[in-house]
Parts: C-alpha cells; sequence; structure tokens
C-alpha cells in the first residue's frame, strides 16, 4: 500500500497505466488500492478523466532512512499504521529489543491517551512517537520523567513556530487551552530495580480538522500557518528529548523543578483536582521537587501525585 502511496505522494496526477506499470499490476488492481487508501487511510484522491489520479494535497510521509540518519542514535521503527505505537513498544519490549529504540507510525487506529482515553491519530498528519528507555537506577530515575518530557515537547514545539505553547500538570501541552500534545508514560518491570518505560508523545502537527477529539486542540499548523515536515520534528524533539533526559538522569528532577514551573500554564490558578469521584478544591502553588502538584487547599499546602490525577480550572480563576 505504502508502494502506491509513494508514487501519488508528489500530489502531481498519475496515468492509471504508469502507476500499474510502475506497481506490476493491472489497472483494475490500482483500482481497488485506490479504493483502499481512501477507505481505509480516509485520504482523498481526485480521478479525472484521461489525466488519471491524483491526492488532493501532497503528502510528507515519514521516512525511515532519513530518520536513522538525524534521530540521535537510537534504532527507528516507522509503520504505516499499527493500533498504538506505546502497544507496539510494550510488544517489542517483550520481544527483547535492547533500548533505547524509538517507535513511530503514520496512524494508530487505537491510539491511547491517560485512563483508557482515545487519542485520534489520523493518517501521515500528526506525530505519534514512543521512546523506550531502560531505567536501571531505580525511582530516581523516573521520578518526575513525565514532567521532563514534558519541557522536551514544549521546546520542540516552540523551535517550530509555537511560542505561546505552557504545560499544564501533569504532562499536557497546551496553547491557550487548546490541546497541541500529550504525553502517556508505560512502564514494564521493577520501578524499584530494573525497568523498561515507553515515553509516548502524541503531537498535532498538520492536522486542520479532526474527528472525535472532544476538547479544544490545536496543532503547530493551525498555530504556525505553516506546514511542517515531520521528519525534522522527530529530528528537533529527539535532541530536545536526549539533552532534558540526560540532564534529568545527572542532576534529578529537582534541577529543572524551577523551569518547568516558569513553563505551567495554570501557576496560582484556582483549580479542582480530581481524583476517582472526587474533586479537591485548591490554588496552584507549583510542584515540589519530584514533580508532585502542590496545591493550597482551605488556606494549608497539599501535596498531591500519581497517574490518576487530572487538573480542571475553576469557573472563578
Ligand atoms: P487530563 O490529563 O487533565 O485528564 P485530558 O482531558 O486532556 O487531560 P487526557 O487523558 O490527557 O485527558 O487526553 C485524552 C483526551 O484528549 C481525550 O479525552 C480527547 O478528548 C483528547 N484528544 C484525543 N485525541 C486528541 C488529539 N489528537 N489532540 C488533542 N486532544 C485529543
Ligand atoms: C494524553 O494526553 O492523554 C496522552 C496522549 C498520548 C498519545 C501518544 S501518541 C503516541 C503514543 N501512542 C499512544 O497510543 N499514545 C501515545
Amino acid at each position: 500500500m505504502q508502494t502506491l502511496l509513494n508514487l501519488l505522494k508528489d500530489g502531481r496526477f498519475h496515468s492509471g497505466q504508469d502507476l500499474g506499470a510502475a506497481l506490476g499490476i493491472s489497472r483494475s488492481a490500482v483500482w481497488k488500492q485506490l479504493q483502499h487508501l481512501e477507505a481505509e487511510l480516509g485520504l482523498s484522491i481526485h480521478k479525472v478523466r484521461g489525466r488519471g489520479y491524483q491526492l488532493a494535497a501532497p503528502l510528507t510521509l515519514l521516512d525511515s532512512r532519513t530518520l536513522s540518519a538525524i534521530a540521535p542514535g537510537w534504532p527507528v521503527t516507522v509503520l504505516d499504521s499499527v493500533d498504538s505505537t506505546n502497544a507496539e513498544a510494550l510488544r517489542a519490549i517483550g520481544q527483547g529489543n535492547l533500548a533505547p529504540f524509538l517507535v513511530l507510525a503514520e496512524r494508530q487506529v487505537s491510539g491511547r491517551g491517560r485512563r483508557g482515553r482515545k487519542w485520534v491519530s489520523p493518517f501521515a498528519e500528526n506525530l505519534y512517537y514512543s521512546l523506550v528507555l531502560r531505567i536501571d537506577g531505580g525511582m530516581r530515575q523516573l521520578e518526575g520523567l513525565s514532567l521532563v518530557v514534558g519541557l522536551a515537547v514544549l521546546q520542540a514545539l516552540r523551535n517550530f513556530g509555537v511560542p505561546g505553547a505552557g504545560l499544564k500538570w501533569p504532562n499536557d501541552v497546551l496553547v491557550g487551552n487548546k490541546k497541541i500534545a500529550g504525553i502517556l508514560l508505560e512502564l514494564v518491570g521493577d520501578p524499584a530495580d530494573v525497568c523498561h518505560v515507553v515515553l509516548g508523545i502524541g503531537v498535532n502537527v498538520n492536522m486542520q480538522q479532526a474527528d472525535g477529539v472532544d476538547q479544544q486542540w490545536t496543532s503547530i499548523r493551525l498555530e504556525s500557518g505553516r506546514c511542517t515536515d515531520r521528519n525534522i520534528l522527530v529530528a528537533e524533539l529527539g535532541k530536545q528529548l536526549s539533552a532534558y533526559i540526560q540532564r534529568h538522569q545527572v542532576d534529578g528532577f529537582s534541577a529543572l523543578q524551577a523551569e518547568w514551573e516558569a513553563n505551567h500554564l495554570w501557576q496560582d490558578r484556582s483549580v479542582s483536582l480530581i481524583a476517582g469521584s472526587s474533586h479537591i478544591n485548591g490554588v496552584v502553588l507549583g510542584i515540589d521537587s519530584q514533580g508532585a502538584l502542590r496545591l493550597k487547599v482551605d488556606g494549608v499546602e497539599k501535596v498531591f501525585s500519581g497517574g490518576e490525577l487530572s487538573l480542571r480550572l475553576r469557573d472563578d480563576s
């Protein structure tokens, strides 16, 4: 399927005959594959008698050869379609793949967010990125790690024309109150000894419309007005991640605490912290040296951590 797509991705017209000859298949087989591309990947293909077939817009696909040369030494797997790059990364860990390594996909059919929520992942528009690290330094190497990933994503976005991006505890990346990127860490093994962590990152890159996102969102394209080559963004994200992860490993999260707070969009805001069915109202004081949220609740500072917590702004904020 990728081969037909590779022929069409320039956005020019190609005749059925030329496509068939290039792929070594009949014109009717080309027609079937085109229908499959439209139905499966949601691509729009123009068909004009006498001229042939043309993608509604040119596509820049992820290119594993370019990426292998630019990612910071991490082996890269690029998939056309996958359930979830995090799920694929976890399977690869189970099969004994040596970390660090990177899994990318053009689309996810079961992209996942926190707490089983769905991450909308249309074909060739965004980044679906899972980096696997081996952690053998115990809990200290995990402390605040998801917040550190947020800082790396934020820097990459700023360098790609989204200066107004900021963070929301624990690991959302927003522009104003619109979500532009999400982060999901998944862990296997013994966190107190040796384990693997999958740093799952979804960045809305060229997406201009989306079905099924039930909150406000934006993309690099909508913010910057420019189309981004995702291969270059992968390189930039790799550069930022590797620098921030190294700093975190050497100096611990406390070295990044102030930088994280300086980029927290909801610092000093009145919020509700949702923990299961209970809501705790307070004012955001910041985070502690391990990345836990500090809230002022009824005049007293309280500290909250854990993967099941969500923040919402209160109406009077
Ligand atoms: P919180 O972490 O505070 O609960 P959240 O409401 O953003 O934040 P998450 O679990 O972090 O929830 O993210 C999943 C949510 O993200 C889904 O409920 C969906 O509304 C939204 N979402 C899904 N796909 C996208 C996307 N591509 N871009 C932006 N938002 C998305
Ligand atoms: C969130 O905000 O809830 C986290 C969203 C994380 C989405 C990314 S896309 C790449 C990786 N694979 C997944 O299935 N999820 C993460």
